[in-house]
C-alpha cells in the first residue's frame, strides 16, 4: 500500500545507523544508537525531507503554482520546503511566525531565515501582536481568490501525506534491526507528522519497538492529542489497523523555558554530542530530544543493556541563529 503514494527522490536513504561509543560509554549506557535523518541531503539535511517526498508530488499532482507553508522563524521545515521547491521549479512562499520572546537580530536573519532566502523563498513575517492562524489564513485566502492554485503545507509538513515519510523510515529500521535489536527509539516531537509516521508504521509492519516523543512545545496532553490524530489518520491511509491512544509516548520534561526558547540540559546535551562524538544538534528539537533522552536515562527509563535508538531529525542550520547561547 505505501508504495501506492507518489513519492519523489529528494533525499540520502537509508540513512545511517551509527553507535553513539563515547557517549554511551560516558552515560554508563544504554547502549545509544543515532539514525542520521540529520543526513539527508536536501538543504543540510533534516526529518522534512523524508515528509516532503510524499508532499511535493501531492502539490505537484494538484497543479499548484504556489507552495505556502508556515513555521516559526528558525523553521527547519521551512528551510527544507524552500529548496525542494526550487529543485522542482514550484514557487514557495514562507510565513513566519514570532515564537521566541526577545531574540536578537541574529535569530531574525542567519540561521534558516538566510537560507530560505538562498533557495529564492518569498518570506512574510508575522508581526507579534497578530494572530498567526488569522494571518496566514488572510493571505493564502487573498492569493486564491486573486486566482492562485495556491497548495498550503502545514507547519512542520504533519499531515498524513508528509507522515508517509516517516511510516517509511521504520521501515528502514526494522530492516536493520536483526543486527541491533533495539529496545526504544526516541526522537524530538513538535508538529508531530514524524511520532505520527513511525506509529502508523508500527502497525502497517507489524512492529513492537516503542516510540518515545520529547515535547519540544506542547505539553503531554496536547502532544499526545496531536500525534494520536495524525497516526490515526496515517493508519486509515494505509489501510492498517489504527492504533490504540496508549501507544503515543511522550514526555514534556525537557521543553525548558518555552518552544524555540533555550535550555540549560539542550544546551548541555548540544555540547556533549559536539564534544564527545562531532556530532551536531539543534537549538529547538534534537537539542532538547537528546536532552530528554539523558533525563530518561537519569531516571532509569533504560537498563543498561537497553539498545536506544535516537532519531536525529536534524536541525543544526539553526545553531548559527543561536551562537548567542553557547
Ligand atoms: C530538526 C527537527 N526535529 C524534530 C522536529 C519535530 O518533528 P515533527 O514536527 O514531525 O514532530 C522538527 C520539526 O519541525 C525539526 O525541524
Amino acid at each position: 500500500m505505501l508504495e501506492k503514494f507518489e513519492r519523489i527522490k529528494l533525499g540520502h536513504f537509508p540513512t545511517p545507523i551509527e553507535h553513539l561509543k563515547n557517549i554511551s560509554k560516558y552515560l554508563g549506557g544504554p547502549n545509544i544508537f543515532i539514525k542520521r535523518d540529520d543526513c539527508t541531503g536536501l538543504a543540510t539535511g533534516g526529518n522534512k525531507t523524508r515528509k516532503l517526498e510524499f508532499l511535493i508530488p501531492d502539490a505537484i499532482k494538484n497543479k499548484a503554482e504556489l507552495v505556502v507553508t508556515v513555521g516559526a522563524v528558525q523553521s527547519n521545515h521551512a528551510r527544507q520546503t524552500a529548496a525542494a521547491c526550487t529543485l522542482m521549479g514550484l514557487k514557495c512562499l514562507i510565513i513566519l511566525e514570532q515564537r521566541v520572546k526577545d531574540p536578537p537580530e541574529i535569530y531574525m536573519n542567519s540561521g534558516n531565515v538566510f537560507l530560505n532566502k538562498l533557495y529564492g523563498a518569498d518570506i512574510k513575517l508575522c508581526p507579534k501582536n497578530e494572530n498567526f492562524l488569522e494571518y496566514y489564513e488572510k493571505i493564502v485566502e487573498g492569493l486564491k481568490s486573486k486566482g492562485t492554485n495556491v497548495y498550503f503545507i502545514p507547519g512542520g509538513g504533519s499531515n498524513s501525506i508528509g507522515a508517509l515519510g516517516y511510516v517509511e523510515c521504520l521501515n528502514e529500521i526494522i530492516k536493520e534491526n536483526n543486527k541491533y535489536n533495539f529496545s526504544h527509539i526516541i526522537h524530538a516531537t513538535g508538529s508531530a507528522g514524524t511520532q505520527a509516521g513511525l506509529l502508523a508504521g508500527r502497525k502497517y509492519f507489524n512492529c513492537n519497538i516503542p516510540v518515545i516523543g520529547i515535547c519540544i512545545r506542547y505539553d503531554k496532553a496536547t502532544q499526545i492529542n496531536k500525534v494520536y490524530t495524525e497516526a490515526k489518520k496515517t493508519c486509515e491511509k494505509l489501510q492498517c489497523k489504527v492504533l490504540d491512544k496508549s501507544e503515543v509516548v511522550v514526555f514534556d520534561e525537557y521543553i525548558g523555558p518555552g518552544y524555540g526558547e533555550p535550555s540549560e540540559d539542550m544546551i548541555e546535551a548540544t555540547n556533549l554530542l559536539a564534544k564527545k562524538e562531532g556530532i551536531l544538534l539543534d537549538p529547538v528539537y534534537s537539542g532538547k530530544g537528546f536532552a530528554g533522552l539523558i533525563g530518561l536515562i537519569k531516571n532509569k527509563k533504560f537498563t543498561k543493556n537497553d539498545n536506544v535508538l535516537f532519531i536525529h531529525t536534524g536541525g543544526a542550520a539553526s545553531l548559527f541563529a543561536y551562537e548567542w547561547v553557547f
